[in-house]
């Protein structure tokens, strides 16, 4: 590593103690003290309404009550994942004549939504929904909430909803500006706690994150993510793009949501599906699952499952990491978390990622080898380290000057957590 990029990179790591977790102005409906981990149908199901000729795929009741049993039966709601969140196409095309309510779909949803609602709950889950502030949904398919921000707040308490994913398709800059807010005071006037998330960046040329951090617990900052390695790796490098800025704004009850997890589909391989919630832990990013859980591959549903890895990205530090450095194309990314030391020394969850193309070999495994200090791990007495993806390989005490290599397999990522050492008894 350069002089000069090392030099850069302290910088970075000092002044995660100046920025960040101190921005005391989230929404602070009291909600999301960590990222909202659960399950949204969107990449994998998209807006299929043909029950008929895929009743096991249409966005229904039917795909809901089976995803809230799998949620518990699997295990997956014991780990965290607990919020069961329709997306897009649930609705008729149009709002009640009389009280112009939303209204669900007749055919799909026969037992209306205050019934899935308290399904859902019953399951020990938590209900989530999608809106939009505009004119209408993304898909086309139903109404948005222009003009009647209050009556579809009152709606959704009144159904008994936990969670609202805001789309702002339709919708002018300025509808957006002033939509999201007005929205928000809407939720918090019906007096029952809903997590609110907004699309509302995304929409947005410059987009104004220190105020749409005081009005949303998550807000999407990119594009749609889609169920490839190229596309998980093209959300990453939005995001280090702006990590600072990012970072800064984010911690417990507001998040940056880089969309959904796709592990458990078609395209990302066993490394790759590694890669997503390693980064996705390391950002602090919500862990909201899109695939069928009645297929999902042992080997994937238990990196799903894996409580390690879970346990960082639910740190309660809430303090989101950074790509730290780049090295060809091997990548360090950092995220502080506990146990802190009594000298305020924290610990470190690393992710040394291999996004292959080396020339001499574009898709073999590659050695990284860093001492710990330049990455600024500086705590005297050491850092315990252990494997995140397999706690029994623990490597034991590394002191800052100690090198520390691992062996990354193309395009996969090794992540470790370094712990500091707890006080001397
Ligand atoms: C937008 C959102 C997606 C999904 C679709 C549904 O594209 O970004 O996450 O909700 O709308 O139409």
């Amino acid at each position: 590593m350069s002089i000069a990029r090392c030099h850069l990179l302290l910088l970075l790591l000092s002044t995660w103690d100046c920025v960040g977790i101190h921005v005391v102005n989230g929404l602070e409906n009291g909600l999301a003290r960590t990222p909202p981990m659960g399950w949204m149908p969107f990449e994998r199901f998209r807006c299929v309404t043909d029950c008929v000729r895929f009743p096991k795929d249409c966005i229904s009741e039917r795909l809901i009550r089976r995803t809230a049993n799998l949620l518990v039966s699997e295990g997956y709601a014991a780990a965290g994942y607990r919020y069961l969140i329709i997306d897009d196409c649930w609705m008729e095309a149009s709002r009640d004549m009389a009280t112009h309510e939303l209204l669900p779909s007749e055919d799909r949803f026969p037992s209306g939504m205050r019934n899935l609602g308290n399904y859902i709950h019953s399951k020990g889950l938590l209900f989530g929904i999608y809106h939009d502030l505009g004119e209408r949904t993304c898909m086309f398919q139903g109404p948005g909430a222009a003009r009647h921000f209050n009556l579809d707040a009152r709606t959704f308490a009144n159904w008994g909803v936990d969670y609202v994913k805001m789309d702002g398709c339709f919708a002018s800059e300025s509808e957006l500006d002033q939509g999201y807010p007005e929205f928000g005071r809407a939720l918090n006037h019906t007096g029952r706690p809903m997590v609110y998330s907004c699309s509302w960046p995304y929409y947005k040329a410059r987009p104004d994150f220190k105020l749409i951090a005081q009005h949303c617990n998550l807000w999407r900052f990119a594009q749609d993510i889609q169920d490839s390695m190229a596309s998980v790796t093209n959300i990453m490098m939005q995001y280090s793009k702006k990590q600072t800025e990012l970072a800064a704004h984010a911690g417990p009850g507001r998040w940056n949501d880089p969309d959904m997890l796709v592990l458990g589909n078609y395209h990302l391989s066993y490394d790759a599906s590694r890669l997503q919630l390693a980064i996705w832990s390391v950002i602090a990013a919500p862990l909201i699952m899109t695939n069928d859980l009645e297929s999902v591959r042992p080997e994937i549903k238990n990196l799903l499952l894996n409580r390690d890895i879970i346990g960082i990205n639910q740190d309660p530090l809430g303090q989101p990491g950074h790509k730290v450095l780049t090295s060809h194309n091997i990548q360090v990314w950092i995220r502080p978390v506990t146990p802190v030391s009594n000298f305020g020394k924290k610990s470190f969850a690393i992710a040394f990622l291999n996004l292959g193309g080396f020339a001499e070999c574009p898709l073999c495994p590659q050695v990284y080898k860093v001492q710990l200090y330049r990455l600024g791990l500086n705590s005297r007495r050491g850092y315990n380290v252990m494997d995140l993806f397999n706690r029994s390989h623990n490597f034991g005490l590394y002191k800052p000057k100690d090198s520390f290599s691992t062996r990354i397999n193309p395009e996969g990522v090794t992540f470790y957590k370094f712990s500091v050492l707890p006080p001397k008894g």
